[in-house]
């Protein structure tokens, strides 16, 4: 059994992840940062870790990570609170979460970005330029370190049920992916230790999830 810190435990794919974990074995560690959040995370098969992103520091969050396998970060602001706030979490908090990972001695780390082609073809806002950029610096944080790290790029998140069928690869073509099938991602991600240092960008797509990973491990 795998433990799995989740970094926005309580968000949409978190919420589909811990089941999935629980599933296949592994157990969800959930951060968290609102007291009403805890039963539904625990009927989720999730263990509530209580703590807030932007307060917490490198080795408090590192005391909290303590005898996990493995990060997966699916933090954002969403939106809320403007630039500085989403620089401070998926930007800084990622960063924080990296370095807890380290002190904490957690080599496995995946984290959950955007595609780069959102927002390509329309207007966009000087908040969602800025929300591009913090998710890629954190990209780039991520990458320039030595831990066992995945990081994946999905395209537009909705609720749609999950069709265990996707779409992914070092580049593909830009569209939607549900939050659910994201899950399914990570959790086959979680199982296969030599899915490591890559960059894989997701959508929905036609084939099985194991089937369109598989030839992305490196044994
Ligand atoms: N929307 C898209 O189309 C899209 C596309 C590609 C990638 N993404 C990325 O995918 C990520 C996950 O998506 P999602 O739908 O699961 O998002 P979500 O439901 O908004 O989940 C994000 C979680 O981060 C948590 N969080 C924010 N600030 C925090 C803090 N200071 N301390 C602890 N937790 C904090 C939120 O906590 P609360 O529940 O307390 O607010 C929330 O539960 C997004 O954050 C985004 O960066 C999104």
């Amino acid at each position: 059994m795998k433990r799995i810190f989740v970094v926005g435990g309580a968000g949409k794919i978190a919420r589909y992840l811990a089941p999935r974990l629980a599933k296949q074995g592994d157990q969800a560690l959930s951060l968290y940062r609102h007291f009403d959040q805890e039963p539904a995370l625990k009927a989720l098969s999730a263990i509530p870790v209580y703590g807030d992103l932007q307060k917490l520091s490198p080795e408090s969050l590192a005391l909290l990570m303590d005898g996990c396998d493995a990060v997966v970060f699916t933090a954002g602001a969403g939106g809320k609170g403007g630039t500085a706030t989403t620089t401070a979490v998926d930007g800084v908090g990622l960063e924080k979460s990296v370095e807890a990972a380290k002190l904490a001695g957690i080599k496995r780390f995946i984290l959950v970005s955007a595609f780069p082609e959102a927002g390509r073809g329309r207007h966009i806002s000087d908040t969602f330029e800025h929300y591009m950029q913090v998710k890629k610096a954190a990209d780039v944080y991520l990458a320039a370190t030595d831990l066992d790290w995945v990081i994946v790029r999905p395209g537009t998140l909705t609720d749609d049920a999950a069709t265990a069928r996707i779409n992914t690869g070092l580049a593909i073509r830009y569209g939607h992916v549900s939050r659910d099938n994201v899950a399914a991602t990570l959790a086959y991600i979680v199982a296969h230790d030599s899915i490591n240092r890559v960059i894989i960008e997701l959508t929905d797509g036609d084939t099985p999830i194991e089937q369109v990973l598989t030839p992305l491990a490196r044994y």
